[in-house]
């Protein structure tokens, strides 16, 4: 495995490991972004097990030990496994997370104590670059679900949103919502509840120029019509589910 590169929107790296033996013969990409500033920013620290092959990655960005924030989508080992790997490399790294992820999970699992991010609160990382976190609760998965929108270049880091087998181009412009909800009857990964389609659509608010996929191409165009299509699919599914 190898960790591959690309500067998707301005600032904001794709760091991205391609695992073939999941949902095979298609296998499946984790990606970890980094967002340059004065305060670095890591969204998704990786496996705990990835944990050499993503600071490699991150070292052909940045001096790893002087990475500021770590923050993911949710509570589970691809998005966070190695946390405190990276607080161990990093001495003034910290994590932030929403309010329901510190106090379910990261107040105990974090080795340092997180830093709780309310819904719509923002980070300043220096040099022009901001990022928002959003809560999304049980949304695709985890009560303390939540996304981060970093406002210069309008990307979206949209965690596990959109996920798709497969190893394609690093960047789109083409579709994202039809590959998604084919990986969806796959894996099933997504909690279905009724609050998708609003929570999906308030993301749609931003207008987001780049969506950053943890399992997928990163997608640049409008991002608020494939979020209102992925919003539109999760509805029919919750109709389904409920008859
Ligand atoms: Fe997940
Ligand atoms: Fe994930």
């Amino acid at each position: 495995m190898e960790t591959r590169i690309t500067e998707i929107a301005n600032g904001i790296y794709r760091l991205s490991i391609f695992v073939p033996d999941i949902a095979p013969p298609h296998g499946l990409t984790f990606n970890h972004f980094v967002i340059l500033g004065d305060e670095p920013l890591l969204f998704h620290t990786g496996l705990k097990r990835m944990f050499p092959l993503v600071r490699a990655g991150v070292a052909r960005l940045l001096a790893p030990e002087k990475l500021r924030w770590i923050a993911f989508g949710h509570f589970e080992a691809d998005e966070c496994g190695a946390m405190n790997e990276w607080q161990t490399v990093a001495p003034l790294a910290q994590v932030a997370h929403g309010r329901t992820g510190c106090l379910v999970s990261l107040n105990d699992m974090s080795d340092r104590n997180p830093r709780v991010l309310e819904d719509g609160e923002t980070i300043e990382l220096g040099q022009g670059r901001r990022v928002r976190y959003l809560d999304t609760p049980h949304i695709p998965h985890g009560w303390d679900a939540g996304v981060l929108y970093e406002e210069a270049s309008g990307t979206l880091l949209c965690g596990d949103l959109f996920t798709q087998i497969g190893d394609g181009a690093a960047l789109t412009e083409g579709d994202i919502v039809g590959p998604a909800i084919a990986t969806e009857d796959i894996f099933r990964f997504s909690s279905l509840n009724p609050g998708m389609g609003r929570t999906i659509r308030r993301l749609a608010e931003l207008a987001p120029k780049t969506l950053a996929l943890m399992h997928g191409p990163s997608f640049s165009g409008d991002g608020a019509g494939a979020l209102k299509a992925l919003a539109d699919d999760y509805d029919g599914r919750v109709r389904a589910a409920l008859g």
